[in-house]
């Protein structure tokens, strides 16, 4: 098990493994988004992305955990089937700041993983300087809007289909 890896438990009491994503990790990051419902694909990237191209999943493996970070969920069973995805890369223009995403398998909606992966992206984030999240995503998109309104997300606008907002992260008082 990897030394930075946690162990959280859903609503329901079931255990999830959180880590750090790694560069090993690009196959089964193709795979896991293959077997996404084309809405949830859709809803990822906001245009219709059927597949990982292997330069996409090596950019969105290869990161450097500082100005972009990702960690992936596991279930304990098998240490290489992700279930799900929080990630945020920092803008180069403006450091304090960086871009949210977060995905969970259809499979493993609503049962609070996507709540859990984001608290720990958080304290990463907190942990490296990053100061504010700010996050596009359909306007429609209910979950998303819940999952980032529960962590505070202000600022709220909608331009067609598309809201957006940003979330301020405070340090551990
Ligand atoms: C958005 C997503 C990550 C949420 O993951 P999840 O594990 O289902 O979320 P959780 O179970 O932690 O629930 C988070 C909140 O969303 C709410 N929620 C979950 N599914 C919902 C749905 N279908 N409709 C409305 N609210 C929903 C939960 O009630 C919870 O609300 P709360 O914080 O007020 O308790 C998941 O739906 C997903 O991967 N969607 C496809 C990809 C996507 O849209 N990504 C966002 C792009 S930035």
């Amino acid at each position: 098990m990897d030394d930075a890896a946690c162990e959280v438990r859903l609503r329901n009491g079931d255990a999830v493994w959180i880590r750090p994503i790694r560069d090993t990790d690009a196959a089964e990051l193709q795979r896991a988004f293959a077997l996404m419902s084309e809405a949830s694909q859709y809803r990822r990237f906001m245009t219709g992305t059927p597949r990982l191209t292997d330069s996409q999943a090596a950019y969105f493996t290869a990161v450097d955990h500082v100005d972009h970070e990702a960690y992936v969920a596991h279930s304990p069973d098998d240490e290489t089937w992700i279930i799900g995805v929080a990630r945020f890369i920092r803008y180069p223009s403006a450091p304090d700041d960086a871009e949210l995403a977060v995905t969970v398998a259809d499979s493993w909606h609503g049962r609070g993983l996507g709540t859990a992966l984001l608290r720990v992206l958080t304290a990463r984030a907190i942990a490296v300087g990053v100061k504010r999240f700010r996050a596009e995503m359909m306007a429609d998109n209910e979950a998303v809007l819940s999952l980032l309104r529960s962590a505070g997300m202000t600022d709220e606008t909608v331009s067609g289909d598309v809201a957006s907002g940003h979330i301020v992260l405070a340090p551990p008082s």
